[in-house]
C-alpha cells in the first residue's frame, strides 16, 4: 500500500500554527485506496480540534484502533463518535480493564479508558475485540497480544491493576498497527508497553519479514530503566531500520539518547509529523 500517516495527538507540537499538545497519542493513516483509519485518539482535549487545523475529516474514518486501555490514547472515542459519526473499533479484549497508577508516594490515578463501553456503543461505537494477529483493511495488520520473550524488556514498574498496589498490570492488551508499504513495513506504536523489541520479534515471526522501514509512535522507554533501553539500543542496531519516529512516552532524556545513538533514523513525532510511503 501506500498511505501518509499524520500525527494528531501528541505531547508536543511540530511547526503547524494552531495545533495543541497533550499527554496522549492519535495518528491518521490516509492510504492512497481506501477510507483513513484512524490509531489512537489522545485524551479527547486536541484530536477534533487538531484534526480540523490539519484539515483532516474524521467523519471520513470508519475504523478506528484503540492501542490499549490508557485514557491518553481511548480518551478521544467519545468526542470523536459524537462529532464524526459511529466507527468501528478495534483493541484488545481486556481494554475495558480498570487500571490505575500508583506512584512512590502512594498517590494512585486511574489511567483506564474514562467511559464505559455501553457509553461508547450508545455514543456508535461498534467494538471488534480480539488478541490475535489480523489483517483490518488492505495492507494493515494488527499485532494482537504481543508474547514478552526478551529478558531486558521489564516495562513500567508503576502500573497496577488495583489503587493499592498489589497487582502489576503488564498491560497485555497493548498491540501496535502494522503497515505493509512499498518501501517495507511501517509500525506504530501506541505506548509500546509490551516492549519494542517484543513487539519488532512479534511481527518477524507473524510475517516472515524483517524490513521494517519505519517505527512511530511511543516506545515507552522514557518509563523503563536504563538497562532495558541500552538493550533496546544494542537490539535496533542491527534491524536497518530507516526512519526511528519516537514520540509520546519515550520521553525527552531517552529521545535525546536515541537521536545521538542514531542521528540519521531518529525524528520526533509531534503534532503534524507527517510520513508518506
Ligand atoms: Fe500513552
Ligand atoms: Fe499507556
Amino acid at each position: 500500500m501506500k498511505a501518509r500517516i499524520t500525527i494528531l495527538c501528541e505531547n508536543s507540537v511540530g511547526s503547524i500554527s494552531g495545533t495543541i499538545g497533550e499527554h496522549g497519542f492519535s495518528a491518521l493513516i490516509e492510504p492512497a485506496v481506501g477510507d483513513p483509519l484512524l490509531f489512537d485518539t489522545g485524551q479527547g482535549l486536541t484530536l477534533l480540534h487538531n484534526a480540523r487545523r490539519m484539515n483532516k475529516d474524521l467523519s471520513l474514518v470508519k475504523q478506528v484502533i484503540i492501542s490499549h486501555g490508557h485514557y491518553d490514547h481511548a480518551g478521544g472515542l467519545k468526542p470523536l463518535l459524537e462529532e464524526c459519526g459511529p466507527k468501528l473499533v478495534y483493541g484488545h479484549p481486556s481494554v475495558f480493564k480498570p487500571r490505575y497508577r500508583v506512584k512512590d508516594t502512594d498517590e494512585c490515578y486511574s489511567i483506564g479508558i474514562p467511559v464505559s463501553r455501553e457509553e461508547l456503543e450508545t455514543a456508535g461505537a461498534a467494538f471488534d475485540l480480539s488478541n490475535e494477529f489480523r489483517a483490518i483493511a488492505p495492507g494493515v495488520y494488527l499485532t494482537g497480544e504481543v508474547p514478552r520473550v526478551t529478558g531486558f524488556e521489564t516495562g513500567d514498574q508503576g502500573l497496577y491493576c488495583d489503587c493499592n498496589g498489589h497487582e502489576s498490570d503488564h498491560t497485555i492488551d497493548d498491540q501496535s498497527l502494522l503497515l505493509e508499504t512499498e518501501r517495507g513495513l511501517v509500525l506504530l506504536l501506541g505506548c509500546c508497553h509490551a516492549g519494542l523489541i517484543n513487539t519488532l520479534e512479534h511481527i518477524a515471526k507473524m510475517t516472515g519479514r524483517r524490513d521494517v522501514y519505519a517505527v512511530i509512535g511511543g516506545t515507552h522507554l522514557g518509563f523503563c530503566g536504563q538497562e532495558q533501553l541500552t538493550s533496546t539500543i544494542a537490539a535496533l542496531r542491527n534491524m536497518g531500520i530507516k526512519k526511528l519516529a519516537a514520540s509520546h512516552c519515550t520521553g525527552f532524556a531517552a529521545s535525546a539518547r536515541l537521536l545521538r545513538e542514531f542521528p540519521k533514523e531518529f525524528q520526533l513525532a509531534m503534532v503534524g509529523y507527517t510520513l508518506e510511503v
